[in-house]
């Protein structure tokens, strides 16, 4: 395996010195790049496009050689875990993910107890070797998976939602249902992401999108449990010892401290958390990724020079900060902006360090 030439990412992740603050954006390769949308056209569909790792690691590199950014992310979706263990994953036009088998019982939950569904996941392992060796050291590449809970939202409500009215009717209806079902999924994204550490993952980000909808109590128990539960498998093992973790919760922000507690080396914010406040809160426990308003991206170049100023300078000096946007970025994102993002951060972070 090759060195890494830019290793600016894993330095700052575990607080290490760097020369500038290193950035990525999540969604980096999406539907926003013209060079995005030829591909996935080439493959007919977006599912198609994740199951052929020539195809991934071709998407995967495009916001690389367009930008210049200091990571790769592997190009999948956090729903292959659940497609996997036999849910029956779709992507309709306009609509999202719906799945045509969803959990609504104990049954079904028994039903995939025993599966292991890293087996029929060769696709992703495949796109992770393939992408480091094109990658050849240039940046690190980050693996991912959503949370058990994350996961569990769309597996039981069959697709995306806003009231989540089946996974939490289940959380207090029939919580042993649930919990079986997290106690499933904490297992399988272990192994997915071990998995993914074998085949050359450099760092693995767990992408916990709905655990913001949940009381703290709630949260504790049925979203941060099962990472916290993952965080220290992984860091159990001698292969995943280097890598570091970090753990996104959307609408985290008043839970850092506990998030911090599992172990982790980063974890993410969103745009509605003060990264000054998040970085006087967890201290030196963790590294900070994020946070900027993906929205920000629609402002004039002015304006995003201003906002990435801002978001430097809130977290202040020293090491610990990946900058990125607080969610993924949107598609209808004019891609010349996110050229004004990248050069602003080279040009006002090395002040910071
Ligand atoms: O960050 C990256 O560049 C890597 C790629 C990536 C995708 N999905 C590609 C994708 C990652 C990390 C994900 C994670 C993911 N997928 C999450 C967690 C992060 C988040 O955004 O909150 C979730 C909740 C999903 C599930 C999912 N996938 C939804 C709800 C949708 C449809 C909504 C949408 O934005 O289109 C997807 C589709 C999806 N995943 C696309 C991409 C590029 C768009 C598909 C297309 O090309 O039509």
């Amino acid at each position: 395996m090759s060195v890494l030439k830019n290793d600016l990412l894993i330095r700052a992740l575990l607080r290490k010195e760097v020369e500038r603050t290193p950035m990525w954006i999540m969604r980096q390769a999406g539907r926003y790049l013209p060079e995005y949308r030829a591909t996935r056209k080439r493959a007919g569909n977006f599912l198609t496009l994740c199951k052929t790792p020539e195809l991934a690691c071709e998407v995967t590199m495009q916001p690389l050689d367009r930008y210049g950014f200091d990571a790769a992310i592997l190009f999948s979706d956090i729903l292959t875990i659940p497609d996997a263990l036999g849910l029956g994953l779709q992507f309709s036009e306009g609509e999202g993910p719906s799945f045509k088998s969803p959990i609504t019982s104990m049954a079904d939950v028994e039903r995939i107890t025993n599966l292991s569904p890293v087996n029929e996941l060769g696709y992703v392992t495949d796109a992770v070797s393939l992408i480091r060796k094109e990658l050849d050291g240039r940046v690190p590449l980050i693996g991912f998976s959503g949370s058990p809970w994350t996961l569990a939202t769309y597996m039981v409500e069959g697709k995306g939602s806003k009231e989540f009215h089946k996974v939490k009717g289940m959380l207090y209806k029939e919580p042993e249902t649930l919990e079986k079902l997290l106690d499933v999924l904490s297992k399988s994204v272990t192994d997915y992401l071990v998995a993914q550490i074998s085949a050359g993952a450099q760092t693995v980000m767990i992408f916990d999108t709905w655990g913001g909808v949940l009381s703290k109590e709630c949260y504790l128990k049925y979203s941060l449990s099962p990472m916290q539960k993952i965080v220290r498998e992984l860091k159990k093992i001698t292969s995943a010892k280097d890598v570091p973790i970090v753990l996104f919760t959307k609408g985290g922000g008043n839970w850092l401290n506990e998030m911090a507690a599992t172990g982790c080396d980063a974890l993410g914010l969103d745009w509605t958390t003060e990264i000054d406040a998040a970085r006087a809160q967890v201290g030196d426990k963790v590294a900070l990724q994020g946070n900027l308003d993906p929205c920000v991206l629609y402002g004039s170049d002015q304006i995003i020079r201003k906002e990435v100023k801002k978001v430097l300078h809130k977290f202040g000096k020293g090491s610990g900060h990946v900058l990125n946007l607080g969610h993924g970025i949107q598609q209808y994102v004019d891609p010349n902006k996110v050229t004004v993002l990248v050069e602003a951060v080279k040009e006002f972070s090395p002040a910071y360090h």
